[in-house]
């Protein structure tokens, strides 16, 4: 199993330019190297440093790190803090008056909030949830669309000490259901409805549907904020809207204050099989992997225009929209809509108008937005930009090279960053002053965090060798537990069968080249075994997305007789979905690429061609249905969580 090979070969290489390199909060590959060898020396003692630089204790913290009962550390944890107060009111005194947020609505409209009126907003809200009897370690699900209220909402909870969950807008009634029972939330934020891409999607009632489902009786408040207006069912024992909560509400709300483990909030990610999992963050481990990453990977500068694509509803919109930017005291955008509209040239624009220097986004984004308008960044001003992103996925090298090219105009640095849910915060990510960049690799760990690349046994493997990519040590932002459930917690992370329960395990294969760096392959379960070779998917893919006929693509093995396994790939091609004589040509050229970018062994059997791919919501490629598609079964799976639903029939 372990026995991953690498066969992609990108050799290009970015140094850090003088002038970024000049100004940057890691100026030097050496400077890197320091912060890494101050963990190594004395691991406590860099995170207590970074604890005491960052977070603004209510109480001091005396113990570092508990790792007396593993896997369930503790990190801090006699220590006090809010982590509302270190998000906004550390900044009263300092910056008052610099916008916090510059929101732009799905239809253009544009809202600069400062930081003493968000702090405000929190405030009156946080008193208004107090007034609904919700306190500290209650659990309030938040089910709201991508604007300004989403963060009140989150930042409300984390002042009263409440434990919120952020379910993404465009979850359907029974995924909302599920978690809202799994949590056992005693409260519901909503709203009427939520607008994107021109188009009002209903929130509330579907709160309302969730909770006729039955088995959420826990919940006493459903609190509504009125977004577009329209008329929505209004029980009035238990709903209320947002503004009447709020009114004669004081524009002070002194924070509870909570211990470091005191769980900040629970986000459920759909684990590939069974019920979703409820991720359990702490408070200040948390707070400080944001805060860290903030300033060494996306080399934060106080004049800086940050913005980060993500939804709330994802742990990206947690950690860079609603808590790193805001502890930090950044400016930040945020945009409630989607890439493509009025069209394909939204993000450009919004890059354009409010002078964005520094961009996160995920590459299935940048691979539909190559596909839709690969001519459209020329129309817009960039040049505000200094630093680009981003994460979800492996980032295929032309597709970066599209991202540095023509986004980043050869001028920034891109920041590859491979984290998780889990993780809470960046793990693997280029210092942008600091480390050369190759494409479509995350490069190296960020200091204080020991990666590695191990076999089954937990030993390592040599460079240039695939394998099970880990975490060795506890890190202050890594999850603590599932919601409700250490047992399940205990076996999906530090699995016996895999480095026998010692190392986090992350579900990933990865190699490292024979530089150190770290190359992600793929998830382990969407490992192909070719004729006695394991694949990860991401070569394969990258090699197809190389060929400039090429805009997406995902590939699976499909249970082969004398192979064991062979290469089926779905394409998205730049241009329509060929048909007939046309198909066939391209299918053969496509075929014949791969041999020559990898070698025949990785030779797609066959190719099908599509509009799209199935994704789930926060844009991955959905794999494991590919699969039951390319052997010729009926998908049996819940597909109800997918983007696109209808595509699956289209590939079939
Ligand atoms: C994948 C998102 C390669 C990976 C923050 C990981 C990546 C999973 C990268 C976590 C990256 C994320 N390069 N793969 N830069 N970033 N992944 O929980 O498989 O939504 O395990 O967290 O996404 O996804 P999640």
């Amino acid at each position: 199993m372990s026995d991953i090979e690498s066969v992609l070969n990108e050799t290009r290489v970015f140094p850090p330019s003088t002038e970024f390199a000049s100004h940057a909060n890691v100026p030097s590959l050496s400077a890197y190297q320091e912060l890494c060898r101050q963990a190594q020396t004395d691991y406590t003692g860099f995170w207590k440093k970074q604890a005491d630089e960052h977070i603004l204790w209510h109480k001091p913290f005396t113990n570092v790190l508990d790792e007396t009962t593993p896997p369930f550390f503790k990190w801090f944890d006699d220590g006090e803090l809010n982590v509302s107060f270190n998000c906004l009111d550390r900044h009263l005194a300092t910056q008052p008056d610099k916008a916090a947020i510059i929101f732009e609505a799905d239809d253009g409209a544009v809202i600069h909030l400062n930081y003493r009126d968000l702090h405000t907003q929190v405030c009156q809200f946080a008193n208004g949830l107090r007034s609904r009897g919700i306190k500290k370690g209650d659990c309030v699900v938040i089910y709201m669309p991508m604007r300004i209220e989403a963060v009140v909402a989150m930042q409300a909870c984390a002042r009263i000490g409440a434990i919120h969950s952020v379910v993404f807008g465009g979850f359907s009634a029974k995924s909302l259901h599920e978690r809202i029972v799994d949590a056992g939330a005693v409260a519901v934020i909503t709203a009427d409805e939520q607008t994107r891409g021109g188009k009002n999607n209903p929130l509330k009632a579907t709160v309302d549907s969730a909770i006729a489902l039955g088995g959420a009786d826990s919940v006493k408040s459903v609190i509504v904020y009125q977004h577009s207006g329209n008329k929505v069912p209004f029980d009035a024992t238990k709903d209320i809207w947002w503004h009447t909560l709020i009114t004669g509400q004081l524009s002070e709300c002194e924070p509870e204050w909570v211990n470091a483990e005191h769980p900040l909030f629970t986000l459920y990610t759909s684990g590939s099989t069974g019920k979703p999992k409820g991720v359990q963050h702490s408070s200040a481990g948390y707070l400080l992997g944001t805060m860290v990453s903030m300033k060494w990977i996306f080399d934060y500068q106080a004049n800086d225009v940050f913005w980060c694509t993500a939804d709330v509803g994802w742990i990206t919109g947690h950690s860079y929209v609603a808590y790193g930017p805001l502890a930090m005291g950044a400016t930040q955008v945020i945009f409630e809509g989607v890439p493509t509209y009025p069209d394909a040239g939204r993000f450009w624009k919004i890059i354009q108008d409010h002078k964005v220097t520094t961009f996160y986004t995920a590459p299935t984004a940048i691979r539909s937005l190559i596909k839709l308008g690969p001519d459209l960044p020329e129309q817009y001003d960039l040049s505000s930009l200094r630093l680009l992103g981003s994460v979800g996925e492996p980032i295929n090298p032309e597709a970066w090279m599209w991202y540095y090219q023509k986004i980043g105009q050869s001028r920034c640095p891109i920041v590859d960053t491979w984290w998780q849910t889990e993780t809470g915060s960046h793990m693997i990510a280029p210092t942008p002053g600091a480390v050369a960049l190759k494409p479509g690799s995350c490069t190296f760990p960020l200091p204080g965090i020991e990666m590695a690349v191990v076999d089954e046994a937990g030993d390592e493997v040599d460079n240039g060798k695939g394998g099970f990519l880990v975490i060795k040590r506890p890190f202050p932002s890594q999850i603590r537990t599932l919601w409700g459930d250490p047992e399940r917690f205990k076996k999906a992370y530090f699995p016996e069968e895999i480095g026998r329960g010692k190392y986090y395990l992350a579900g990933d294969s990865a190699y490292r080249d024979n530089d150190g760096y770290f190359w992600i392959m793929g998830r382990i379960d969407d490992v192909l075994n070719v004729s006695g070779h394991r694949l990860g998917t991401m070569e394969i893919e990258s090699a197809l997305v190389a060929s400039p006929l090429v805009a997406e693509a995902a590939v699976v093995g499909r249970p082969h007789e004398i192979k064991g396994e062979s290469v089926v790939a779905f394409v998205v091609l730049k241009n329509d979905r060929p048909e007939g004589e046309e198909a066939i040509k391209i299918i053969n050229e496509l075929r014949n690429w791969v041999a020559k970018e990898i070698g025949p062994i990785a030779k797609p059997e066959e190719i099908r061609f599509g509009d799209n791919l199935p994704k789930t919501r926060s844009g991955k490629i959905m794999r494991r249905l590919l699969r039951t598609l390319a052997k010729g079964e009926t998908i049996t799976q819940d597909t109800s969580t997918l983007e696109n639903p209808a595509i699956l029939e289209q590939l079939k």
